[in-house]
């Protein structure tokens, strides 16, 4: 077998960790998974413990899953915890899967590489993706009370999704810690993803009289406020109330885009 396409990084992981990505993955995409024929999901650098790969598994009811690492202790780690529908295997951003994945998912993995190699290994594992697939690549903080990821399609980056517990933050640009590897150096003035976080920081603050009613009616308030400048999702699956009410809120990549 060729080398694994990659390096070894830090495994850490957690329970639960990834809840919020896969609670939007089920909605967002949750039709293409019960759509597509024979769908396969690949959990990318799932870490120290499969715990999460297992979660996701269990939460997609039945979708096959392969756990996919680069280092082989934690793959040997992994290996017990194999069940019908559900297995780990060595490999890197190559893929070593029989069939185009419908959804990759890979969390708190390319944060630890450079911004140019994440940029590229976007582009490699798009390409790899079966027609209509996505992947779900993102960081999050050590117990996922705070999390950014991004969708993308074969085209390239669609979506940019901002995820938090309401006692996880005092203003909503503490999200930026968390942005992908492509976004978080362009986190400076003049670039968009820089003036969008000024601007929902300042609907926060104008929102501030809300807190009264409990932190959900100010991340309501302020998202409306925000929506009036920039093109938020507004309409389910990808937006409006029920998904704002979760402490979620999703724009187009292009209005973000550096
Ligand atoms: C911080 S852990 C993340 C674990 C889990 N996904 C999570 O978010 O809790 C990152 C893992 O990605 C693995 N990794 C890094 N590059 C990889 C690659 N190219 N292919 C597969 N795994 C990789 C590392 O070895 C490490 O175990």
């Amino acid at each position: 077998m060729a080398r694994p396409v990659g390096t070894i990084t830090r495994g850490t992981t957690g329970v639960n960790r990834l809840r919020r990505a896969d609670r939007w993955i089920l909605a967002a995409h949750g039709h293409l998974l019960r759509t597509a024929d024979r769908p396969l999901i690949v959990d990318l650098g799932y870490g120290a413990s499969p715990v999460t790969t297992l979660e996701l598994f269990q939460r997609l009811g039945g979708a096959q899953v392969v756990g996919i690492e680069i280092d082989p202790a934690r793959v040997a780690v992994a290996k017990p915890y194999e069940r019908p529908g559900l297995s780990f295997r060595l490999g890197g951003f190559e893929l070593p899967v029989d069939r185009p994945p419908t959804l990759i998912r890979a969390f708190n993995v390319l944060r630890q590489y450079g911004e140019a190699e994440a940029w590229s290994y976007w582009e490699l594992l798009t390409g790899k993706l079966a027609s209509g697939g996505v992947l779900v690549e993102g960081t999050c903080s050590e117990t996922g009370h705070r999390a950014v990821w991004a969708g993308l399609d074969r085209e390239g980056p669609r979506t940019l999704t901002f995820s938090a517990r309401f006692d996880a933050f005092e203003r909503p640009s503490d999200l930026a810690d968390r942005l992908p590897k492509t976004l978080i150096h362009r986190n400076v003035p003049g670039e968009r993803i820089h003036t969008f976080l000024r601007d929902w920081d300042r609907a926060w603050a104008h929102a501030a009289p809300y807190e009264n009613h409990g932190r959900r009616q100010r991340w309501l308030r302020a998202t409306g406020l925000l929506a009036q400048d920039w093109p938020v999702f507004r309409h389910p699956p990808l937006g409006g109330r029920a998904r704002w009410r979760l402490g979620e809120l999703s724009v187009p990549w292009s209005c973000v885009a550096p």
